[in-house]
């Protein structure tokens, strides 16, 4: 089975600091570097190393981030095909801080995400429709929430249509999610701030977790998954309810964690794994992405993982 992430691609523009900066304050920092990533293509990057042919649909810019971008997913093995270079704006940007004790900010900045549109939503249709003609199964769809709102609508309206999996990511957060898209999703994984964003209150422990999948799984999603960081994740779905593992490790940076949770997910429903497999395989993928430092760059390949799952 074949995965494609419709979504976002950015460059990082990532500075390292001793602490985060306080309103006003001029902090000096360590380090700066420039780092793919993109919520969705940190997605397509992580389910590629793990493996599983996975296709990218979005856009960059017409600079030299654009180029790059679209290099560095080509050299994972992400069928960029319908990943156009929009000459009409820059590429997406992140300004991210990471501070000694691995906390961060992001502030996007979509430039051609924010482009992303109906031509967008007919390339992705085309590819679904040759997908599903040729394949035995349907693939799995990966979408997030940094492409315009409406976009994402209509992509897993179309893939819930060829009868697609949607797995929805609903980062950044947001509360106005309509109804026709969560009914179109059959699994969301929030995490903590994201969930409670969902839920209209605050997302805690683990039982003001479960009240919050429990409420979006009656809004009509099919498999709720809240991440809750260091303490694990759990999931719902209309007939189980389970913890999924916390694997400890020394973590250097959570930037792209989320992502990678959700591409160990999609590889893992990609290559047969159950529902509880892939969560457990998500879980391992996130961990091992906090202990290096970067989006893309933290994300680990298929032979990192099966020697970390072995060491447990
Ligand atoms: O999820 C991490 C990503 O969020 C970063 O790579 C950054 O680009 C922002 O989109």
């Amino acid at each position: 089975m074949s995965v494609i992430v419709f979504g976002s691609i950015n460059m990082d523009l990532v500075a390292r600091t001793p602490r985060l900066p306080v309103a006003g304050e001029t902090l000096v920092g360590y380090s700066f570097e420039t780092i793919p990533g993109g919520k969705g293509a940190n997605q397509a990057v992580a389910v590629a190393r793990l493996g599983i042919p996975t296709q990218m649909v979005g856009r960059v810019g017409g600079d030299e981030f654009g180029r790059t971008l679209l290099q560095g997913l080509q050299d994972n093995q992400v069928d960029c095909a319908a990943v156009p270079i929009d000459n009409s704006t820059h590429s997406g940007v992140a300004v991210i801080t990471v501070d000694a004790s691995s906390e961060n900010h992001i502030v996007v900045i979509p430039g051609a995400n924010g482009r992303v549109g109906e031509a967008d939503i007919e390339r992705l249709r085309q590819m679904l429709a040759s997908q599903t003609s040729s394949a035995t199964t349907s693939p799995i769809v990966l979408l997030q929430l940094e492409v315009p709102l409406e976009a994402v609508v209509a992509a897993a309206e179309a893939a819930k249509q060829v009868g697609a999996t949607v797995i929805l990511d609903p980062a950044p957060a947001r509360c106005d999610l309509p109804e026709s898209l969560l009914a179109a999703v059959d699994i969301i994984t929030p995490n903590q701030v994201e969930a409670s964003q969902l839920a209209g209150f605050e997302v805690h422990d683990r039982d003001s977790a479960k009240q919050a999948a429990s409420l979006l799984h009656q809004r009509g999603v099919g498999a709720v998954i809240i991440k809750l960081g260091k303490d694990g994740a759990l999931c719902l779905t209309a007939d189980s309810s389970f913890d999924i593992p916390v694997f400890p490790v020394q973590a250097v940076d959570t930037v792209a964690a989320g992502d990678a949770f959700n591409g160990g997910l999609a590889a893992g429903l990609a290559a047969g794994q159950t529902l509880s497999a892939a969560t457990t395989q998500a879980a391992a993928v996130a961990a091992l992405s906090v202990t290096k430092a970067g989006a893309q760059p933290s994300l680990p390949t298929r032979a990192e993982l099966d020697a970390f799952l072995a060491s447990r």
